[in-house]
């Protein structure tokens, strides 16, 4: 077999666990207008979409389009006014918008229909008036006019479209109740609609500058930390904007609208593409301090016992705490790892234990992604590890095996021949 065909065919059995998990699972998909600017990334993510319908997903996808109405109103010769991030939708500009919206929804069809010809079950996208707007009102002294706030969202219209197997559109064009037309920020309509049909995920393609030196994974109050520092107004604003879900949707992904595969590779890789924002776990995972050494040694010492781990004493570990992370919960120390940095640029991990009550939650993967974050922050570029009884688990996580003499000169020289360890190792 070729290596290409190894490669396709490993990806793919690797992708059917997400496969699994995210079967008949509600996702809302905000798509900002530089996204659909790009013609590439449109045409792709409309494969994609009839991708995971096919794989059981139900879609919502809501559709920007500021970087339109700006070109459209320039084009038109339409001054417009921006207060405070928010356009004034004076009367005069609504029929342009409506014009440039529905434009832009007939461009988004034509492209998922094309997408999706091949397709034996092709998905229907549809779009209704499922959120009623009332007017955002005078604000300072400034009237917004046709710019509007989200009044209520018929959620349960919504979930029986995506119930009946359609894809859902939504734009920044909604009603009020007495049928007048209104201007609505769509990122916001997207939070609130994942809250309102308690939508599994919701997915965020954000800029360059929204995304900035964001991590891999961010707990809520992490998030808090970074929005009271964030690296500027656009980012601060996002993360305030998906703060305003008050977390009913459990995980929150931020991705790269110049990244076309984005969407997939959250989805359906280990690593994802972006950043994961999560709500559903109530554990804190955090720098160990000395504290945590009882802790640490009550998780480790029955797997000392059992030869898994090598035997650690207390004042070692006292010593070497600062090397350590751990998740806490309900003040019980259930897991904990440690990096020990070398030279060569390639660093050890060790000592990767998950409490037995709670294996199988993910806990392991978190902890070895804190510590390919610490590794990569001290400037190593690769990850080994010794082990005599879990290199599955490893090599699972991205790690293969190895010889003894790819270690730094120093560990290999303390190798112990007797107790025949594996060794693993990870580019990073
Ligand atoms: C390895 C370990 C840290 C994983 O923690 P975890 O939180 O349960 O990990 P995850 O939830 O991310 O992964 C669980 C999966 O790993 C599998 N797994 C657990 N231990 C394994 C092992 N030794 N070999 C292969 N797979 C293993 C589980 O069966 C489960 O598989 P599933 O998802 O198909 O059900 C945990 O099992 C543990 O503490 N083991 C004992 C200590 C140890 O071996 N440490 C490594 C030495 S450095």
């Amino acid at each position: 077999m070729q290596q290409s065909e190894l490669d396709f065919i490993n990806t793919l059995r690797q992708s059917s666990r997400y496969i699994e998990q995210h079967r008949g699972k509600t996702c809302v998909v905000y798509l900002p207008g530089e996204f659909i600017a790009c013609k590439e990334s449109v045409s792709q993510l409309s494969q994609d979409i009839g991708l995971l319908y096919n794989l059981g997903l139900k879609i919502v996808l809501v559709m920007g389009a500021s970087t339109q109405l700006d070109d459209a109103f320039t084009n038109a010769g339409i001054d417009w006014q921006l207060h405070h991030q928010f356009r004034i939708t004076p009367t005069e500009l609504i029929p342009v918008f409506q014009q440039t919206i529905g434009l832009l929804r007939s461009q988004l069809e034509a492209n998922f229909s094309q997408a999706n010809c091949q397709q034996p079950n092709p998905p229907t996208l549809v779009s209704g008036n499922w959120v009623i707007a009332q007017p955002k009102g005078v604000i300072n002294g400034i009237d917004f006019q046709h710019t509007g706030k989200l009044r209520k969202i018929r959620h349960q219209a919504i979930s029986d479209c995506l119930d009946s197997g359609q894809v859902a559109l939504l734009t920044p064009i909604a009603y009020s109740l007495t049928g007048e037309v209104f201007n609505l920020n769509t990122l916001e309509q997207a939070c609130h609609m994942a809250s309102a049909i308690k939508a599994d995920k919701l997915m965020i393609y954000g800029s360059e500058a929204q995304l900035v030196n964001l991590p891999k994974q961010l707990s809520i109050p992490q998030m808090n930390m970074i929005m009271e520092n964030a690296a500027n107004d656009e980012q601060s604003r996002l993360l305030a904007q998906v703060a305003q879900t008050n977390f009913k949707v459990k995980r929150v992904h931020l991705m790269d609208q110049n990244n076309p595969s984005a969407l997939l590779l959250e989805l359906f890789s280990r690593d994802g593409s972006g950043t994961l924002i999560f709500s559903d776990r109530y554990h804190q995972l955090r720098p160990a301090n000395i504290e945590d050494v009882g802790g640490i040694l009550a998780l480790i010492e029955p797997l000392e016992q059992e030869g898994i781990l090598v035997k650690r004493s207390r004042e070692r570990l006292e010593l070497e705490i600062d090397n350590f992370v751990v998740i806490e919960r309900d003040q019980l120390i259930v897991g904990c790892a440690a990096l020990y940095p070398n030279d060569e640029q390639m660093s050890e991990l060790a000592c990767l234990a998950v409490h037995s009550d709670y294996q199988g939650q993910e806990l392991g993967e978190e902890l070895l992604k804190a510590i390919e974050i610490k590794a990569q922050k001290q400037a190593a570029n690769k990850l080994f590890l010794l082990t005599t009884h879990t290199h599955h688990w490893f090599i699972e996580h991205g790690f293969h095996l190895a010889d003894i003499s790819v270690l730094p000169q120093k560990k290999q020289s303390l190798y112990n021949f007797q107790r025949q360890s594996k060794v693993l190792v990870k580019t990073l």
